[in-house]
């Protein structure tokens, strides 16, 4: 059994064949498939596949980075106030991204503060995106860590020595596609950590891991990642996808 803990099936890539696309889940053994959110008008969307497969789905409520402008605070009002932050397993996807526009720095700041604040409020998990952004991250994320907020750094981004900061945060390190490609660090930060603070993930649409890498990704392809992630660790591949499933279950309290 695996769990994709980080999924946007709700976009439009997958208007035409999402019945297929839960199937082929279905199929390798995908469990549950989590969708983090993006903005006011993503919500919508997430909650129509969430009534169309209500078993295999789990939303986050958030709003992105890259959806963080001078009106932040009427978009973070339209989201919380417009929906029942209870029926979410998770705050996310919330951080900074500071890789294609640096204007708001400040206000990702802030809205990434004020997110995981809701967070700490209703006893959630945040799932962090964090690009170009590593150490702005932690500032805004140590203050509130004695409070006990947890979660995980999704498609993290960083080195090993940064793998372990955020391990000893207690937050988890989610392992996508990205493992697969060449010249990719992740694998020298897979074998620094237990596999015990890991999520597998496929960030879908994006980052198709190998052999699908250039096409669309799906769920289904999590299995890719866990393979590999076996083949780092010299663990069997059943071991990989129990433990990393574990380690949803026990963070998203699934
Ligand atoms: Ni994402």
């Amino acid at each position: 059994m695996l769990i994709d803990t980080h999924s946007h099936i709700y976009l439009e890539q997958f208007d035409n064949d999402l019945d297929r696309v839960i199937k082929n889940a279905v199929e390798v053994g995908v469990e549950k498939i989590i969708l983090p959110n993006i903005n006011f008008d993503s919500i919508i969307k997430m909650q129509a596949v969430k009534l169309a497969y209500p078993l295999i789905t789990e939303l986050a409520i958030g709003l992105h980075p890259t959806s963080v402008n001078y009106n932040y605070k009427k978009s973070l009002n339209l989201i919380y106030n417009g929906f029942d932050i209870a029926e979410y397993v998770a705050i996310g996807e919330v951080g900074i991204d500071l890789y294609w526009d640096k204007t708001f720095i400040e206000q990702q700041k802030d809205a990434f503060d004020y997110q995981i604040e809701l967070a700490k409020l209703y006893n959630i998990p945040i799932i962090i995106h964090s690009r170009n952004s590593f150490d702005d991250i932690i500032d805004v994320l140590k203050p509130h860590v004695s409070s006990g907020v947890k979660g995980v750094f999704h498609c993290f981004p960083g080195n090993s020595k940064q793998a372990k900061l955020v391990i000893d945060m207690g937050f988890y390190v989610g392992i996508g596609g990205i493992l697969t490609y060449k010249n990719s660090n992740m694998p020298e930060v897979v074998e620094n950590i237990p596999l015990e603070y890991i999520l597998l993930e496929t960030d879908a649409p994006y980052l198709s891991p190998v052999p699908k890498r250039g096409q669309r990704n799906e769920p289904a392809y999590v299995k890719y990642v866990a393979e590999m992630i076996a083949r780092i660790t010299a663990t069997s591949y059943e071991s990989v996808c129990k433990i990393t499933r574990d380690n949803a279950k026990q963070v998203f309290a699934l």
